[in-house]
């Protein structure tokens, strides 16, 4: 039961915000590394970790003074001219993932942007396309953003539907499918390859093993660049410091977001080396927040904790650990448990239509928030600070939650 505090800061929000999402009815207001506290003081367990963006925790200790000490001293300049911290930051995010240059940019679609940007730039420069004519292979079930454009390649008529006209340009193919791949990359006219390492907002999709560095390779056969959409995925969200490096592959382009601030701020970033990147000249692209020194202060405490702390580590272990426990509670509700780290999903069995929504309400009333995704599915993934005994508290509730189902 929502106490009126509560149902009035709903009523507000209802009538003056536009209804574009549909939250579960919690209400938060403090955040502290796996735990949020709603407006009543009860604690929860954070398993959506703001979709991946908050890997660090919530509220991490040094992300914050990064940011209240840079706020204090300078936030924005535009790119009209430089900062003392753009170079800086440049230079560590590059050394850190080894690509010869970064665009900063804020949130995550406005890097998936800029990378089809660079890819086409790419296709009619180098691999000398037809002018107006590239293709971009992207997967089914993808989730890239909610720009007009990313919404045109969508397969999810939620996302699509009656918001055309659409921008061509794009071509899908099957998700963790080889020979479908290897048909439709053999078109000249395809610049670039577009993927989620694992599909998140599809529920966890885990391809199989060896289809990533065979897709990385068929890129290179045919002369296509492979584009990784890390934002989800990356960033020792799955146990490495990017999916890919599961199967050693490395992106020609490089998308990342969401935990590049751990949670404080919108900032993205795409990465390439000079022979991509350096064919964006000055005045084709840009963003008046991109590579704002506040963003590249935060950004650099970032992705430092995730190193300091060996949080791609953390996340591997307790992954499997989480993964393991729920298995063993041997529910017949559980259908698939799947995922890669701290990157999880499990896949409901029942009847009713609204059976994981329903398991989200009674996950919350038991102290721990996750959200369902595609209907039938619940996607798991807390900040990766996580402990052992966090991990099997946290199953513990799930354990105690289940049983509602019995009665839907
Ligand atoms: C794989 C992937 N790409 C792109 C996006 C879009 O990021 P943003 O919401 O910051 O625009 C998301 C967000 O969930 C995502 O998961």
């Amino acid at each position: 039961m929502l106490t009126l505090k509560e149902q009035n800061l709903l009523a507000l929000e209802e009538k003056y915000s536009a209804h574009n999402y549909h939250p579960l009815p919690v209400i938060l207001e403090k955040g502290s590394g796996v735990f949020l506290y709603d407006v009543e003081g009860n604690r929860y367990f954070d398993f959506l970790s703001g979709y991946s963006a908050v890997n660090q925790g919530h509220c991490h200790p040094k992300i914050v003074e990064t940011l209240v000490h840079q706020a204090t001293t300078l936030t924005l300049t535009s790119r009209a001219f430089h900062s003392n911290l753009l170079g800086k930051y440049a230079e560590y995010i590059t050394g850190y993932f080894g690509y010869d240059k970064v665009l900063p940019m804020n949130t995550g679609v406005e890097a998936v942007e800029t990378a089809i940007k660079l890819a086409r730039r790419w296709g009619y420069r180098v691999k000398n396309i037809p002018a107006n004519q590239a293709e971009i292979l992207v997967c089914a079930n993808n989730f890239h953003g909610r720009t007009s454009t990313v919404i045109s390649f969508s397969t999810d008529p939620d996302s699509f539907t009656d918001f055309g006209p659409y921008t061509p340009g794009f071509t899908i193919v099957e998700y963790n499918n080889l020979a479908d791949l290897e048909a439709k990359i053999q078109n000249r006219n395809i610049a670039a390859f577009l993927v989620e390492p694992i599909q998140g907002e599809a529920g966890v999709v885990v391809p199989d093993e060896g289809w990533l560095s065979g897709a990385k390779a068929l890129c290179e056969q045919y002369n296509v660049l492979f584009i990784a959409d890390e934002i989800q995925t990356g960033l020792a969200r799955t146990g490495k410091m990017l999916a890919c490096d599961h199967e050693n592959v490395k992106p020609d382009i490089l998308i990342l977001g969401k935990a590049l601030s751990g949670g404080i701020l919108p900032i993205s970033a795409v990465l390439a080396n000079d022979n991509i990147m350096l064919l964006i000249k000055p005045g084709e692209h840009g963003s008046t927040y991109g590579g704002n020194p506040l963003a590249c202060a935060v950004a650099i405490a970032a992705l430092e904790v995730l190193k300091d702390e060996r949080m791609a580590e953390n996340a591997e272990k307790m992954g499997q650990l989480w993964r393991d426990a729920v298995l063993k509670l041997d529910s017949p509700f559980v259908d698939i448990v799947r995922g890669k780290g701290l990157l999880n999903a499990i896949v409901i069995k029942h009847p009713d239509k609204n059976a994981a929504w329903q398991l989200c309400l009674e996950l919350k009333n038991n102290g721990l928030l996750a959200k369902p995704t595609h209907g039938d599915k619940i996607r798991f993934a807390p900040p990766l600070v996580i402990t052992e005994e966090q991990i099997l508290e946290s199953v513990r509730i799930i354990g105690k939650s289940l049983p509602v189902l019995e009665n839907l």
